[in-house]
């Protein structure tokens, strides 16, 4: 993920100037040939393979780290530690312990900004569905479903890495891993879950470790999480999936609200199709389609007919996160912002019930 925002970064000039601009000047990697990548840059960042030599560099004034999940929470302490503003990767911590000390860190230090990593609801779809919210158009919430889908581990012979080990993935398995993408735009628009059923599915329990051997394959592959959220007080069923073993899927988003009034959906399967239906009593239940274009958070000088994908979505996320640490909240230029502790803090209450759930079989309260 570091290459991917490197990438969003040296096409910075692909946005409409938006009064601030990032630069990449210092780079971290524990593996040198990781960081050789980066020597292609130009002009190329000082390059290290130990954080703290990054951390005492004046010129940064903000990290995007993107670590395995074991390291999120000394590596992110560490950065806001130093002083520097931090744009974090899912899940915000190994666990729930790490996530509370990662956000009292963060509260604790007004004057840094600290978002976390979530880029699909910076799609022009994604943008599409978060207005329709905001604007509630829906009128009484019938259903909510928001689903993120992969078919990576549909091979049982796919060697074992480190998102396959609950050591450095953590007790959550997939839903640390995609859990967020799928909660973002749930959370945003005040429905966070009161209570849980999950079922957690074990697929592949163990995988070829690379060596000629087999090794335990301990995570969670994919997680069904049957929710109750409230709207206006009346609670509607939450339905969040995330799935490692979705056969033919490869990054989907979905998000589908069902209203008594409105209805919108949103895939990334199609990403310039966005569809909805508006609903007026006793007349026809007939949806309508768009072709939706690069319409963008931050305009780009992409034409309007011209579609968008994984990487303009990665970039209007940085935009948002750099737009808001020079501008401030109030003053940035659009008011969707990069998803909060909080939401993140949320998104952890959610997995680790959700455990509880699988474990007992049961409802549990949140
Ligand atoms: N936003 C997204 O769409 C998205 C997609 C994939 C992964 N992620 C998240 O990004 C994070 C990293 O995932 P990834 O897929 O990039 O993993 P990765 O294994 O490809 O990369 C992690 C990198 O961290 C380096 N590293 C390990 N320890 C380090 C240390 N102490 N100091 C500096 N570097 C160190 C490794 O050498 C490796 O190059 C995870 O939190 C993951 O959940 C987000």
């Amino acid at each position: 993920m570091g290459r991917e925002l490197a990438g969003a970064v040296a096409r910075w000039v692909h946005l409409h100037d938006l009064g601030v601009e990032p630069r990449l000047v210092h780079v971290c990697d524990v593996q040198p040939e990781v960081l050789r990548w980066y020597e292609r840059l130009d002009p190329g960042p000082a390059l290290t393979t130990d954080h703290r030599e990054l951390l005492a560099d004046d010129r940064v004034d903000a990290v995007y780290c993107a670590v395995p999940h074991h390291l999120h929470e000394a590596l992110y302490l560490d950065v806001l530690r130093a002083g520097r503003h931090l744009l974090a990767e899912k899940p915000f911590g190994i666990d729930l312990a790490a996530a509370r000390t990662l956000v009292a860190e963060a509260e604790a230090r007004p004057g840094q900004l600290v978002r976390v990593s979530s880029e699909f609801p910076f799609s022009p779809g994604g943008q599409e569905v978060w207005r329709w919210i905001a604007e509630r158009r829906f009128g009484r919430v019938i259903e909510v479903r928001s689903k993120f889908f992969h078919s990576s581990d549909l091979d049982p012979q796919k060697p074992i890495n480190w998102k396959r080990r609950a050591a450095q993935n953590g007790e959550y398995g997939v839903m640390g891993d995609l859990g967020m993408h799928a909660l973002h735009l749930p959370l945003r628009a005040g429905w966070r879950p009161r209570s849980v059923r999950a079922v957690l599915s074990d697929l592949v329990p163990e995988r070829p470790d690379g060596r000629g051997g087999t090794e335990a394959c301990d995570t969670w592959d994919n997680a069904v999480l049957s929710c109750v959220a409230h709207d206006d007080e009346r609670p509607f069923p939450l339905q969040i999936e995330a799935k490692r073993i979705a056969p033919g899927e490869t990054n989907t988003w979905i998000i589908e609200v069902d209203g008594m009034d409105g209805s919108i959906a949103f895939s990334t399967k199609q990403p310039k199709t966005l569809r909805w239906m508006e609903y007026r009593r006793g007349e026809p239940q007939a949806w309508s389609v768009l072709d939706l274009g690069s319409r963008a958070t931050y305009p780009s000088i992409s034409g309007a007919i011209f579609e968008t994908g994984f990487s303009d979505w990665l970039q209007q996320m940085l935009a948002a996160f750099v737009d808001e640490a020079a501008h401030g909240r109030d003053g940035m230029r659009q008011p969707f912002t990069c998803a909060t502790p909080r939401e993140a803090l949320a998104s952890h209450e959610l997995f680790t019930a959700a455990l509880a759930s699988q474990r007992d079989g049961s409802v549990v309260e949140l």
